[in-house]
C-alpha cells in the first residue's frame, strides 16, 4: 500500500457576515446566550443565489494551488455535504464540470458534520492501492438555506462555507497514521431535515410546518458529542501506534467550544493546541474541519512533520476522527 496524505488545502467563506447582534432582531436571544453557551459570535452567509458547489469549487481550486496540481490531474472528486445542489444529481459532478477535472469520477458523500472525515478515509483507500493518484476531497454547506430562522434553538448554531483538500501519495512516515470512523442510527431522529427526501416528501405542508428544515434536540446531542469526541480521539491516537503526548495539534468538529474543551481535558492538551474558528463562521457541518486546518496551515500553528488529530461528529448519528502526519 501507498502512503496517503495531505498535499493541499484551501477554504472559502462568503462576505456576507451575520452577527450574534443581528440575529436577536430576528429570534428571542441574546449575544450573551450565544457567546456563553456557543462560543459562536459571528457567522457567514451565502446570497440566495450560491449554491454550495459555488463555495466548492473555490475551495476547491486554492486547494489545487496550493498542491500545484491542475483539475485535469484530479482521478476522484468526493464533496460531502448535508446542503447538496440537488438531490441529484450530484453537487460533485456540478464541481468536476466548473473544475474542468475531465478525467475524474465524482460522487457526494452523506455522513453530516463527519462528512469530511469520512471523505478523506474513503478518498485515501483508492489512493493506497494504487487505484488512483489524487483525489479531491470537499466540504461545502450552504446551511442558512434549510435553517428555521424562527427556532432559536438551531438558527444561531450554523454558518455557510467550504474547505477542500488534495490528497495525494506522500513519502514513507507521513501522511494518514489511521481511521476511526461509527455510526449509530438509533440517534437518527436527534438531527435531522425531515421533509427532504423520499421518507416525508417535501409539500406545502411539510413547508407550511417546517418540516423542510433543520431540527435537533441539542441537548441530546450535546451529551454524545462530548462523549464522543473525547473517545474517538482517543482510539484514534492508539490506533495510530502513538500516545496522547505525541499529538501535535487538534482540529476538531466545530458545534461548540464547550464541546472541545472537555476533550481537550482528555486528551491533556492545552487549548492552544486547537485550532479555533468558530467564534467567526458558527458550525459549518462537512466544512468546518477543512477550514480549520487551511487556516490552521496557513497561519503555521500546524507546522510540516505535526502529528495532526481531525475528529468529527454529527448526525446519522455518525463520528470520525483520523491522525495526520503533515
Ligand atoms: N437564545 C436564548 N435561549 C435559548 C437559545 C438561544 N439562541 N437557544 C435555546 N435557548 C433556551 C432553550 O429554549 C432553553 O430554555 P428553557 O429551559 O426555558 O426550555 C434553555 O435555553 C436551555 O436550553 P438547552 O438546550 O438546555 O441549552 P444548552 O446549554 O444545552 O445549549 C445548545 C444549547 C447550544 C444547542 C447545545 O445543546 C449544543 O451545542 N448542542 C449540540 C449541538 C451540535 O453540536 N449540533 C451539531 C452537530 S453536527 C451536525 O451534524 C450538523
Amino acid at each position: 500500500n501507498r502512503n496517503v496524505g495531505i498535499i493541499g488545502t484551501g477554504s472559502f467563506l462568503p462576505a456576507k457576515t451575520i452577527t450574534n447582534k443581528d440575529l436577536e432582531t430576528l429570534v428571542d436571544t441574546t449575544d450573551e446566550w450565544i457567546r456563553s453557551r456557543t462560543g459562536i459570535e459571528e457567522r457567514r452567509m451565502v446570497e440566495e443565489s450560491v449554491a454550495a458547489s459555488d463555495l466548492g469549487v473555490e475551495a476547491a481550486k486554492k486547494a489545487l494551488e496550493d498542491a500545484n496540481i491542475s483539475a485535469e490531474e484530479i482521478d476522484l472528486i468526493i464533496v460531502a455535504t448535508l446542503t447538496p445542489d440537488y438531490t441529484f444529481p450530484s453537487t460533485a459532478c456540478i464541481v468536476q464540470e466548473k473544475l474542468g477535472a475531465k478525467k475524474a469520477a465524482a460522487f457526494d458523500l452523506s455522513a453530516a458534520c463527519s462528512g469530511f472525515i469520512y471523505g478523506l478515509a474513503t478518498g485515501a483507500q483508492f489512493i493506497a492501492t494504487g487505484l488512483y493518484k489524487y483525489v479531491l476531497v470537499i466540504g461545502s454547506e450552504t446551511i442558512s438555506k434549510i435553517l428555521n430562522w424562527e427556532d432559536r434553538g438551531t438558527c444561531v448554531l450554523f454558518g455557510d462555507g467550504a474547505g477542500a483538500c488534495v490528497l495525494g501519495p506522500v513519502e514513507d512516515g507521513k501522511g494518514f497514521q489511521s481511521f476511526v470512523l461509527g455510526s449509530d442510527g438509533s440517534g437518527a431522529e436527534l438531527l435531522s431535515q425531515p421533509s427532504s427526501g423520499s421518507k416525508l416528501p417535501i409539500t406545502s405542508e411539510t413547508i407550511a410546518n417546517k418540516e423542510n428544515t433543520l431540527k435537533m434536540v441539542g441537548s441530546e446531542v450535546f451529551k454524545f458529542a462530548v462523549r464522543v469526541m473525547g473517545q474517538v480521539s482517543e482510539e484514534a491516537v492508539e490506533k495510530a501506534g502513538l500516545n496522547k503526548e505525541d499529538i501535535d495539534f487538534f482540529v476538531p468538529h466545530q458545534a461548540n467550544i464547550r464541546i472541545i474543551e472537555p476533550a481537550m481535558k482528555r486528551l491533556g492538551l492545552g487549548m492552544d493546541k486547537a485550532y479555533i474558528n468558530l467564534h467567526k463562521y458558527g458550525n459549518m457541518s462537512s466544512a468546518s474541519i477543512p477550514v480549520a486546518l487551511d487556516e490552521a496551515l496557513q497561519s503555521g500553528s500546524i507546522k510540516k512533520g505535526d502529528n495532526v488529530l481531525l475528529v468529527g461528529f454529527g448526525a446519522g448519528l455518525t463520528w470520525g476522527a483520523t491522525v495526520v502526519k503533515m
